[in-house]
């Protein structure tokens, strides 16, 4: 059957073009995703610099307008995605990013909206989950169209290395991580699975959460990024295909279930916290939230992690 397209134009306007929103934007271009791209970022040379690039990848490809603009482009954009902020340094946590992105997006969401914006918007900066919920409170946008990249990398990561140590294709390999992206994720080992068998099967029966592989596994998804950051000093191409992947299944109106950040209203016994957790991705956004029977331990993390995220929202928004 035909794909269902959100609309003829296929827009996405990528706001910060440092490593994330450029790597991010020529994987659109490798992707052939969308037929009009528009890189927006404080340095206005270094935007044209990446969209002059860009054009010259073109003629390699499917045809594709690409172009630095201003805020005024998101009017008619199916998707925004932010990736403008600060960057981790060595040793810093996502979450010691808080207060001062939160200061750029309070210039940022304004800025979009004031444009008639009436798309999805995707949050890519960190700390994501926290800079999802203020992208929601100051864009004033349902909340089904304000979607964090959430935990998708981190899934993506567990899924590859527990490909890896099973030596099975990581297509055949079903599991989640759940939870702040960041150092309170969980990985959701209830529901891990290699060809629709549980792994512990995998592992003669020890349970996974249990088995010192697997939490050896479990540690390497969860410290990746500083593995990565501490040797190249940034980490770019995994999100930036992550981001692709979430844009796909968007203007593909895919109803994939993907592990975003998104509000939370009384899901797994959480309120008002945007949080890396399964949804139902489709050309409106959020079409639903899959909530998943959490072991007992899962369930207290997941907890934990969204009290660790609240605890760091602004004081007005608590
Ligand atoms: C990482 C960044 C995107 O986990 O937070 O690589």
């Amino acid at each position: 059957m035909e794909k269902q397209y959100l609309s003829k134009t296929r827009k996405v306007v990528v706001i910060g073009a440092g490593f994330v929103g450029s790597s991010y934007a020529f994987s659109l271009v490798n992707q052939g995703l969308v037929n009009e791209l528009v890189l927006i970022d404080a340095n206005k040379e270094k935007a044209l610099g990446e969209a002059l690039d860009l054009n010259h990848a073109v003629p390699f490809g499917d045809p594709l307008t690409i172009s630095a603009g201003d805020y005024a482009d998101c009017k008619n954009a199916d998707v925004v995605v932010i990736t403008a902020g600060a960057n981790q340094a060595p040793g810093e946590t996502r979450l010691d990013l808080a207060e001062k992105n939160i200061d750029i997006f309070k210039k940022i969401v304004p800025a979009i909206m004031e444009s008639g914006f009436t798309g999805i918007l995707m949050v890519a900066t960190n700390p994501v989950d926290i800079l999802s919920y203020i992208t929601w409170q100051l864009s004033g946008l349902p909340k089904e169209r304000v979607i964090g990249s959430g935990t998708i990398l981190d899934t993506a990561r567990f899924r590859y290395l527990l490909s890896d140590y099973f030596h099975i294709d990581p297509r055949n390999v079903h599991a989640y991580i759940m939870g702040e992206h960041g150092d309170t994720e969980l990985p959701v080992w209830s529901h891990a699975q290699i060809g629709g068998v549980p792994v512990q099967k995998f592992l003669n029966g020890v349970e996974a959460p249990l088995h010192p592989d697997m939490q050896r596994l479990f540690v390497n998804v969860r410290d990746a990024a500083y593995q990565i950051i501490n040797r190249k000093g940034a980490t770019y191409y995994g999100i930036a295909m992550g981001l692709v992947r979430l844009t796909r299944a968007i203007l593909n109106n895919e109803q994939s279930i993907l592990t975003v950040s998104t509000l939370l209203e009384g899901q797994y016994g959480i309120n008002n916290v945007y949080i890396g957790v399964p949804a139902v991705i489709n050309k409106d956004g959020i079409q639903r939230i899959i909530e998943l029977s959490l072991s007992e331990k899962e369930q207290a993390q997941l907890l934990h992690s969204a009290d660790t995220l609240k605890f760091r929202y602004p004081e007005k928004t608590k």
